[in-house]
């Protein structure tokens, strides 16, 4: 009789848990939710050779240390050379999780670098209207693009931080953002106080003229100002209110991965807990990214694996770069 009701028991169990997983799968909304691709790859484009010196070895470039940090977040790396036709754009665009667009010295209107991330953004765009989430990064001069791309204009005015680390001045709107949200306490006063962002740059978004755009303003929210020589207050941290966009004036890859010793790259312990955070944060962002490529073989060929980087401490502010 025990041993009758035991079996019953185990039974009734088994049909419990049976029909708690039929509950689960008939709710798609919340298995969508869940749905999460811990093999993301994050694009990188390509940056044009503009200085002389890197002019023999190639016609683009990556610096090794936004490679570097991609993959510190958890994430590997296709670069995406300029050379491709804009179908073929649409078809990487499928493949990849998230595009970083780097720093560099373009024309953000008239160069290939600005066609192939205008090309990418309005994807991105349509894909995240959509419901496939696609998210870009901007650093230095890849946040002045997002912000051209935007507001459908060059709003840039001198705003020169050349060579110099710098606190965030935080905005209210940074301690409810996705990418500050989270960071904790000591390191978000850290952020406000010690001079842990590297600045490399002429050009910026004045907050003024951010604010007088209405296409910027409804899109994207100010997370951090700063200062510059000439005195004019620039955006430094930007994140779309609705896409999963986000631009970074400063170089967050730096503080890990860059070494010249006549750059200011802060080093710090909370400057290194710093570049991991974003980077974990903008890798996470790809994670919910679920395009992959049609097959293993494809996905190898695509990666940055293949190529290797050379030393170019000797003639350039980077330790290693890879040229296309
Ligand atoms: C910080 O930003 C606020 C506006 O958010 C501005 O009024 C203030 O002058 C800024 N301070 C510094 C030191 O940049
Ligand atoms: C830099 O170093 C490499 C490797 O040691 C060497 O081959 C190259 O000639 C050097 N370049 C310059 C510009 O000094």
């Amino acid at each position: 009789m025990r041993k009758k009701n035991q079996a019953f028991m185990g039974f009734a169990t088994l049909l419990f848990l049976a029909c708690c997983l039929c509950i689960c799968k008939s709710m798609p909304t919340e298995v969508q939710r869940q749905a999460v691709n811990d093999r993301p790859v994050i694009g990188v484009l390509t940056q044009i050779v503009s200085d002389d010196v890197m002019k023999p070895f190639g016609r683009t470039y990556i610096p090794a240390s936004y490679v570097k940090y991609l993959e510190s977040g958890g994430s590997r790396v296709m670069p995406i050379r300029l050379t491709h036709t804009d179908v073929e754009y649409e078809n990487i665009f499928k493949k990849i999780n998230g595009l970083l667009l780097i720093g560099g010295a373009v024309n953000l209107e008239t160069s290939d670098f600005a066609r192939v991330a205008k090309l990418f953004y309005k994807l991105a765009l349509e894909a995240n209207d959509a419901g496939d989430v696609f998210p870009i990064w901007g650093t230095c001069m890849g946040l002045q693009l997002l912000t051209v791309l935007v507001a459908g204009k060059n709003l840039l005015t001198e705003t020169t931080a050349e060579n110099i680390a710098l606190p965030l001045n935080l905005t209210t709107e940074a301690y409810s953002s996705r990418i500050f949200r989270d960071v904790p306490p000591d390191l978000i006063k850290a952020v406000t106080q010690e001079p842990l962002t590297g600045n490399f740059h002429h050009y910026g978004v004045e907050v003024k003229t951010f604010m007088e755009n209405e296409d910027l303003q409804s899109f994207f929210s100010i997370l951090s100002t700063n200062v510059a020589e000439n005195g004019a207050h620039f955006v430094s941290t930007i994140e779309g209110k609705k896409y999963p966009f986000y631009g970074v004036q400063w170089h967050p890859e730096v503080n890990r991965f860059q070494w010249k010793s006549n750059l200011n790259f802060p080093h710090s312990r909370h400057a290194v807990q710093l570049s991991s955070w974003m980077a974990e944060f903008f890798v996470n962002e790809g994670r919910r990214s679920l395009h992959q490529f049609d097959n293993p073989e494809e996905e190898a060929s695509s990666l940055i694996y293949s190529y290797t980087p050379i030393y170019a401490g000797n003639f350039t502010g980077y330790e290693q770069i890879y040229f296309f």
